[in-house]
């Protein structure tokens, strides 16, 4: 027993900034923006908090999937910007939808939704719930060094959420951890301790070694895509939608040139969110969903990757 997705929902924040508006108080311009990253706005959150913005994904999808709150079973959900270590989103989310069922987060950065997907088909194996909610969250615009052109022009805020019930679509996924923080690392504040020697601290923003994360990008897409569809005995000809993290318009067109792939299977709206991270896919997919181009049956590949360093891709049936 898997799982089989019932609604999607998302949630953006009103407030839309053009490359335009960055170029306002940053040393940066629309065509760089658009030509290295893919980006043409983004929204971003003025008051919402993470939790704020995932709970009112997750509402979305469970209007979309007829499924009523008090249903779920257990809320799973991701965020790198979440207001507190504690307590996670997940039981913010809870709290603000009125739940009393059981909350966790996962962190694995923008491939988290991959990871929430595997631990949910999890619980329906262990036959311990009929009801999830998945819900990928960020308000990345408070971990964002806005004195960092490469780093904050790419990112938004938003959330995306999947409401899920039994059934057979959730195919097989494929991870990959390469742990470290020389490439991406978001650090917490190092804390007020008087014994703590200093003067090493990293503020605590989203750092990224731009070209390196290019590089990773690139190869863990190619890679998980192709070692996922081997091992199911599928090509690139039965899947109706890639459905990757949308990090980097040009990433998603140099995996396309690499796995001699049509562009057009790849689902992109970077163009419009920015890179949201965790919550990046669930968007995508309600995109594509509330859109009605997705038909019962189709096969969709979901590769992520992201900080860890992580990656994974997904087969779902939908
Ligand atoms: O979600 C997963 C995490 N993130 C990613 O997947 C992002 C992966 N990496 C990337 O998307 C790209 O590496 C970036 C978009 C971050 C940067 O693009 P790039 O083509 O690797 O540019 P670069 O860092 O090599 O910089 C090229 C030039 C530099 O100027 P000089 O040294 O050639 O004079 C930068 O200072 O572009 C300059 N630059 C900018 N110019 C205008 C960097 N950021 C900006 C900017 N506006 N915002």
């Amino acid at each position: 027993m898997s799982f089989r997705v019932l609604g999607t929902g998302m949630y953006v924040p009103p407030r839309v900034v053009t490359n335009d508006d960055l170029s306002q108080f940053l040393d940066t311009n629309d065509a760089w923006i658009t030509q290295r990253v893919g980006v043409k706005e983004r929204h971003f959150s003025t008051n919402e908090t993470a939790a704020d913005m995932g709970a009112k994904a997750a509402l979305s999808a469970l209007e979309n999937g007829g499924v009523a709150a008090e249903e779920i079973d257990l809320i799973l959900a991701a965020s790198v910007s979440g207001e507190s270590i504690s307590p996670s989103v997940s039981c913010m989310v809870q709290h603000l939808l009125g739940l009393s069922c059981m909350a966790m987060d996962i962190n694995a950065a923008c491939s988290a939704f991959d990871f929430l997907l595997e631990t949910a088909a999890g619980f329906f194996a262990r036959g311990k719930v009929k009801k999830i909610l998945v819900i990928g969250t960020e308000r990345m615009s408070r971990i964002l060094d806005w004195e960092d052109r490469g780093t904050c022009v790419i990112f938004g805020d938003g959330a995306g959420a999947v409401v899920l019930g039994t059934g057979e679509n959730y195919i097989d996924a494929v991870f990959d951890v390469k742990g470290g923080n020389d490439v991406i690392d978001i650090p917490q504040p190092v804390g007020m301790s008087p014994f703590y020697e200093r003067g090493q601290e990293k503020k605590p923003f989203a750092h990224m070694a731009g070209q390196e994360t290019f590089k990773f990008a690139v190869t863990a897409i190619c890679k998980d895509c192709k070692e996922l569809l081997q091992r199911n005995g599928l090509t690139f000809d039965d899947i109706a939608y890639i459905v990757p993290h949308q990090a980097n318009k040009r990433i998603i067109d140099f995996a396309s040139m690499k796995l001699k792939v049509p562009q057009e299977k790849f689902y992109v709206n970077i163009d419009r969110y920015g890179n949201t991270s965790s919550a990046s896919i669930p968007i995508a997919l309600d995109e594509l969903n509330r859109a009605g181009k997705l038909k019962r049956g189709d096969l969709l590949l979901l590769p992520a990757f992201g900080g860890g360093l992580a990656s994974a891709a997904c087969l779902l049936r939908w």
